[in-house]
């Protein structure tokens, strides 16, 4: 693990970068407006730590009222039990015998949950002797894992209720491309029909006389939508605690509130080659692009145009303030979760001082 790019009492000027922020009042706001937006629902928060990989900050989630955390991989749930997590939900399958031994374990140390969308995948968690919530995976309209509701569901639900160890612990619905639909109306219709599969399943489930105890679901750009529809139970939102330029760019009405961004990359202007151009360090290895250049933020006239490996091209228009040789710029990674997983830590500030110092535990945690 690499040293911290800061220490507790630095200021802002003293971090050095590329470097992760996290603005503690704003994440803080963000946590405090999910509670607020869901306050007096009967309804469980499970936030998504993918987002963040970090048990302090899973830790803060708890304390603003989530029952547990979901992750996507059986190293990131390991990384967050050893942390003190202890119930997290892998919302995710999870295949081959390595990693089925490795949740196996984990299911005696803390609370667990996994998703299954196949009849062998089963089969393989249950020869595992793994103590496991189990959740069936349905397909609402992502066409990424997940089964249709139907018969050959209902036969999953049905062997998962019959198991020994594994406790068929409901569905999870997620609908990821929902997400960043631009406007309402797409993501309400693609929520709507998310929700008329639940209810199809639901409804199988019992006529054949199987209790679905939850209904698991949801990311930040929908979670209203999906507690409005009533047939969640649980929901599963991940980046509303960062934000980021893409999600930004989405419509965002009642019933969902509007986040703020938090998380940053502080990058420093390391040359200034022409009166339009300043360079920062801050390039593809220090912010993920797969959702769009990030965005300079507070600075007006200065636009991010191109990264390579290392470097970030600024263009700084007629008139603008250009930055001089040294100084730092904030920038908003395009999308939050990759970008993430590039750093060892969080340098957490406050009022421009350094507050604390977070170590990005599930980094890298891929397996
Ligand atoms: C299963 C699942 N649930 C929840 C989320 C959280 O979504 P978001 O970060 O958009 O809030 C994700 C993100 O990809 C996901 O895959």
């Amino acid at each position: 693990m690499n040293r911290p790019p800061a220490k507790v009492g630095d200021r802002v000027e003293e971090i050095d970068t590329p470097a992760l922020v996290l603005e503690l009042d704003a994440f803080e706001r963000n946590l405090r407006t999910l509670a607020d937006s869901v306050k007096g629902r009967p309804l469980r928060v499970r936030p998504h730590a993918k987002t963040h990989k970090c048990a302090e900050i899973a830790k803060r989630q708890l304390a603003h009222g989530a029952i547990g955390v979901c992750c996507q991989k059986v190293a990131e749930a390991e990384a967050l039990v050893e942390g003190g997590i202890n119930d997290v939900l892998v919302s995710n399958e999870v295949v081959g015998t390595p990693k089925i031994a490795r949740l196996a374990a984990l299911s005696k140390r803390a609370h667990i949950g996994v998703c299954v969308d196949h009849p062998d995948n089963l089969a393989a968690l249950e020869a595992s002797g793994a103590k496991l919530d189990v959740y069936i995976e349905l397909e609402v309209g992502m066409r990424r894992c997940g089964i249709a509701p139907g018969p050959a569901a209902l036969q999953l639900a049905r062997a998962i209720h019959r198991s020994k160890n594994l406790r068929f612990a409901g569905l999870q619905a997620y609908h990821g491309r929902a997400q960043h639909m631009r406007t309402m109306e797409e993501r309400h219709a693609a929520i709507e029909a998310a929700a008329q599969h639940v209810f199809e399943m639901k409804r199988l489930l019992e006529k054949a006389g199987i209790p679905c105890p939850i209904v698991t679901g949801a990311g930040s750009g929908t979670y209203m939508l999906e507690v409005e529809a009533g047939a969640w139970d649980e929901i599963q939102p991940g980046s509303y605690i960062f934000m980021d330029v893409d999600y930004a760019k989405n419509e965002w009405a009642a019933p969902l509130p509007r986040f703020e961004h938090a998380l940053f990359v502080l990058a420093t202007v390391m040359s200034r080659p022409a009166a339009d151009r300043a360079i920062v360090d801050a390039g593809l290895k220090a912010s993920s692009v797969d959702s769009g250049l990030p965005l300079v933020w507070r600075r007006e006239g200065l636009t991010y145009r191109g990264a390579s490996d290392e470097h970030g091209a600024i263009e700084i228009a007629a008139g603008a303030q250009a930055p001089a040789l040294g100084d730092k710029l904030y920038l908003v990674p395009g999308h939050c979760d990759p970008t993430v997983n590039l750093y060892d830590w969080y340098v957490c500030v406050r009022h421009d001082r350094v507050e604390s110092v977070w170590s990005v535990t599930a980094r890298g945690a891929l397996n």
